[in-house]
């Protein structure tokens, strides 16, 4: 039978075994007597590796979407974690509430207002810019209003677009800051809904990976998160937004599911901002765990179904 022997190598030595082992933990038969287990050392001390880059060391933020659903419980987060927080969305007394329950700093602004935007971002700076805010739509592409596609684009994509040309510079001049964009898996995965809403989230998606080609070399970290379905209002604003809209909204797509809570995705969003300096979490999706993207529609054609 082998012997075992468990011992570390020095983080030199181990790391020639490193394609070896692929992965940190490993090990070595070593003939036909003997087996060595090894520990890769990490190639940062502990030390350096402690000196991260958490939540805390972050001091400012600016949050779109900021009255409803994932922003504002972001807010909520951010402001319990101690941040000066900026909160962005149209609704003036939902704005002052916050701001009251939190502290914030409310910026009652439209997002399609590029030039309201470019005020807010005058002499300010953060260190973690996070786009939630969003809209989506009923039907699809080929029964959309002017007006649906306009907003789709400028407040899912041309707002996000903006406020990274306005505020990520700074970042990158200060060496330090976070930029968190909310896609979906809508813009990962096909199935029915909002042809443009889908399309958009996708740019998203591309943007965020992008942005990491434009801030490399400096500690500028940039976060994608995808969710699956969660208990917002967004559905019920794609259905008027009324009351009634919101109630037939929570009846549909609701109850009855398990669907993700607005702190479950800020819980995503807060592991990304607490790692350490040296690693950027670039894409985290969460979905309801009965909720899975799959399936393949195969329609008859009507006139061959029909016989005509
Ligand atoms: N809920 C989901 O199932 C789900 C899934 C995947 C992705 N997402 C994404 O998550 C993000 C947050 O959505 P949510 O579900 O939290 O939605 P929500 O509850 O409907 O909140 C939307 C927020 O966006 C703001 N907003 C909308 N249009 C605006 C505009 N023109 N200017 C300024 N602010 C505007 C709203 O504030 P005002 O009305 O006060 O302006 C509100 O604060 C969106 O990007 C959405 O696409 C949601």
């Amino acid at each position: 039978m082998a012997e075992m022997y468990s011992f570390r190598f020095p983080a030199s030595v181990a790391r020639s075994y490193a394609a070896i082992a692929n992965g940190d933990h490993g090990s070595l038969v070593l003939g036909r007597c003997a087996s060595l287990r090894w520990t890769v050392q990490p190639t940062l001390r502990p030390a350096e590796r402690r000196s991260s880059l958490p939540l805390s060391d972050y001091s400012s933020a600016l949050v779109t979407g900021a009255t409803a659903g994932i922003g504002a419980a972001l807010v909520d987060r951010l402001t319990q974690r101690g941040l000066v927080v900026h909160a962005v969305a149209r609704d003036v007394r939902r704005l002052e509430d916050l701001a009251a329950r939190t502290g914030a700093v409310p910026h009652p602004v439209d997002l399609r207002d590029v030039a309201a935007l470019e005020a807010i971002a005058e002499g300010l700076e953060i260190d973690v810019l996070a786009n939630v805010g969003g809209v989506s739509r009923p039907g699809n592409v080929l029964g959309s209003s002017r007006d649906d596609l306009e907003d789709l684009v400028e407040v899912n994509l041309g707002a996000v677009l903006q406020l990274t040309r306005l505020f990520v510079p700074g970042m990158v001049e200060r060496d330090r800051g976070h930029v968190i964009n909310v896609s979906s898996i809508a813009g990962r995965y096909n199935f029915f809904g909002h042809t443009a809403y889908h399309a958009t989230k996708a740019a998203i998606h591309q943007l965020s990976r992008q942005l990491r080609n434009d801030v490399l070399g400096r500690r500028v970290r940039v976060t994608e998160i995808c969710p699956g379905r969660v208990e917002t209002e967004i559905f019920g604003r794609n259905l008027g937004g009324t009351p009634e809209a919101l109630a037939a909204a929570h009846a549909e797509f609701f109850e009855g599911y398990e669907v993700l809570a607005a702190a479950d995705v800020v819980d995503a969003m807060e592991f990304a901002l607490d790692a350490p300096r040296h690693a950027n979490i670039g894409l985290i999706e969460i979905m309801p765990t009965f909720q899975v993207p799959g399936g393949l529609t195969f329609d008859r054609r009507a006139d061959e179904v029909s016989g005509r």
